[in-house]
């Protein structure tokens, strides 16, 4: 290997400690998958220890020809196909050595970031006293997705879903004075959450792996300059992780604040919609995408209201089938459980209706904060409805709706409309505002379209599907208020401390990952977190020495330089290890033959394109270590330095 260039970033890192000192050091070394990390002053860091060098016969590839029959996401079907993951129960997963090798080099990507952001890592218990739930207020908050359990003692815990508790409680005690910070602490580790529906495999699992750094300052200046740094740190990672990405602005959900950016992998098979503005850089979860208000005035009321049969419809749909009328001139009322005036009421809960235009559909995040109604979103069941209005769900309307009637922004500047009657069989006809429907209040309710005007009033919305794989948060004081985490500041007074909270799902990162790199041949995983570099496959090795001494030595010279190579010495019948070693996602494999070897060939065989080059077989190796750096160069190098 070249003195002055290392592996880990694959290009020259320009200091002279690499080419003295270093330089033997990082010749044996295993670069990267940190045991222990030596930090070259003005360099790069290295991590040092046993790679992914591997022989199939002494490896658990366990790969399979068949995807399991409830998988539905390609990610899911190959990461159990390539032997990555083994379901266990639902939502919870066994990482096969393959799809370890990717999680650990995520992680490591995601560690020599937060190093250079100056994050400083620790690690803290999965389990946790359900007390300090109680403090943060959480305990009654958080939902059914806290798993809560006693211990003998009968005391309460809860299976970590996340650490800002946790977290806030070591702060409060260690940090004493202004002199400590900021200060950003992160850690790896399991998370629990109980999800309704887990699905996809690891991409919404119950137990996954996040990485969660929490920033404590005295500011909100100095907040805000570590939420940069995150922003920073996050697009990096993603970047040298090789994924296409979008810093997204997002809601603050459960864990509360101000500001927070999602970072959404794009991808068709994405359970979130990010919204886009086609002559700007906006970018939005669509749960928070504003819809403005309809720029054109409301048409005035032409008609009377009346009474149209509409026997057995329950739908929009279904009513302007019947009608024959769009289904944009019909209101959809929904009726949403409101919150108890007073809380030790014991008798039903109040009942909300919400009007949307019948073409659009609610925001259940935007439903979730509008004053009155109950959080969690809880809809009103059949029997409730029954029970209040005395009519099937599908005929509501806001017409002498006995409760308060939220009117979406759009729905709000419909005219002569149709809508439920409150009684079955029948619409109403011809409804106006204020004078059919004197009281109401009108709120944006609904998820923004393709097409409508962007909230930053640069052009239209374009929408994408996209998977979250990181949330950044700007918690200010949130926690420290409720937790009474404070810090002494210059002038000796207690002050509660500026947090932030920075979140990275580490597992379902590869499971984004595959979702972007694939084929129908399998797994094309990008050269920072490919689980080998290069796999190594023999033709006949039984037969020929010849073939056997160039592997073994091939192995041995690419092991030693740093690259991550799996050997496949099983003997199989070439077609067989063909498929299974493009099934995995290496980037490319060494394919070793005896009559090319006459010839002094072999062949290099790459994943992504597809294309097969011979090299003459004494430059194979020196070609394939080449190659590796130069395709970790060009990833790790589009990462940005981060601004002092
Ligand atoms: N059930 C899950 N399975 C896998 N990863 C998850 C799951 N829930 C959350 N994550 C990951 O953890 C990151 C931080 O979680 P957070 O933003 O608190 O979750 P949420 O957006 O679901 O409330 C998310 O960006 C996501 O990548
Ligand atoms: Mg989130």
């Amino acid at each position: 290997m070249v003195p002055g260039t290392c592996l880990y970033h694959g290009f020259s890192c320009e200091d002279a400690q690499i080419r003295g000192e270093i330089a033997p050091l990082l010749y044996n070394a295993r670069i990267r998958h940190s045991v222990s990390r030596t930090q070259i002053p003005g360099g790069c860091i290295l991590f040092l220890s046993q790679g992914f060098n591997m022989r199939t016969s002494n490896y658990l590839l366990s790969t399979l020809k068949e995807s399991p029959a409830e998988a539905v996401l390609e990610s899911h079907k190959l990461m159990v196909r390539a032997g990555y993951i083994r379901k266990l129960a639902s939502g919870l997963y066994t990482w096969l050595p393959t799809g370890l090798a990717v999680l650990k080099k995520v992680e490591d990507i995601i560690r020599d970031e937060m190093a250079k952001a100056g994050c400083v890592e620790l690690l803290m218990p999965f389990v946790q006293p359900a007390d300090l739930w109680k403090e943060s207020g959480r305990w009654i908050h958080y939902g059914p997705e806290l798993c809560r359990f006693k211990d003998r003692h009968n005391v309460d815990f809860v299976l970590g879903p996340t650490h800002e508790e946790v977290i806030t409680a070591l702060a409060r005690n260690e940090i004493k004075s202004y002199k400590q910070l900021p200060l950003n602490l992160y850690h790896i580790q399991t998370k629990f959450r109980d999800e309704i529906r887990p699905r996809f495999g690891v991409m919404r699992a119950r137990e996954f792996i996040m990485k969660d750094g929490y920033s404590f300052d005295l500011t909100t200046e100095g907040l805000q300059k570590s939420y940069r740094k995150m922003y920073r740190a996050y697009s990096n990672i993603f970047t040298r992780l090789g994924l296409d990405f979008r810093a997204v602005q997002a809601d603050t959900g459960s864990i509360g604040g101000s500001s927070s950016h999602e970072f959404q992998v794009l991808a068709d098979a994405g359970e979130d919609v990010v919204a886009f503005a086609s002559e700007s850089d906006y970018a939005s979860n669509i749960e928070l995408t504003e819809c403005l208000e309809p720029k054109t005035p409301r048409a005035p009321a032409t008609k009377p209201m009346g009474t149209v049969p509409t026997p057995g419809c329950h739908t929009v749909d279904e009513v302007a089938e019947l009608l024959k009328v769009p289904a944009n001139t019909i209101a959809k009322t929904l009726v949403v459980v409101g919150e108890k005036k007073d809380p030790e009421d014991k008798g039903p809960a109040p009942l909300i209706a919400i009007v949307l235009c019948g073409n659009q559909t609610l925001n259940e995040v935007k439903c979730e904060k509008i004053e009155g109604v109950k959080a969690p979103l809880e809809f009103a069941t059949s029997e409730q409805i029954n029970a209040f209005l005395g009519c099937h769900p599908g005929s509501i309307g806001p017409v002498k709706f006995p409760g308060k009637i939220v009117v979406d922004r759009t729905a709000a500047h419909m005219a002569d409309f149709y809508c439920g009657a409150n009684h079955d069989g029948e619409h109403l006809s011809g409804v106006n505002w204020d004078r059919d429907v004197p009281e109401y209040t009108v709120a944006d309710v609904r998820n923004i379209e393709e097409g409508d005007p962007s909230p930053d009033g640069h052009g239209t919305i374009v929408l994408k599907r996209g998977i979250e794989v990181g949330h950044i948060f700007a918690l200010h004081t949130k926690y420290s208020d409720a937790m009474q985490c404070t810090v002494l500041n210059e002038e000796g007074k207690p002050v509660n401390m500026e947090m932030g909270c920075y979140g990275i799902g580490v597992t379902r990162v590869v499971a984004a990952a595959v979702e972007q790199h694939h084929d129908e041949n399998g797994i094309i995983m990008p050269e920072t977190i490919a689980p080998f570099n290069v796999t190594i496959v023999p033709m006949n090795m039984k037969k020929s020495e010849k073939v056997r001494d160039f592997c073994e030595k091939a192995y041995k010279e690419l092991t030693a330089a740093g690259i991550d190579v799996l050997f496949d010495d099983r003997s199989e019948r070439p077609g067989v290890m063909f498929a299974d070693m493009e099934l995995i996602g290496a980037p490319r494999m060494l394919v070793v033959g005896e009559r090319d070897l006459e010839k002094d060939q072999v062949e290099i065989r790459y994943r992504a394109s597809g294309e097969r080059k011979s090299v003459s077989a004494s430059d194979a190796v020196r070609t394939i270590i080449s190659e590796v750096k130069a395709a970790l160069g060009e990833l790790n190098s589009k990462a940005k330095p981060q601004e002092e």
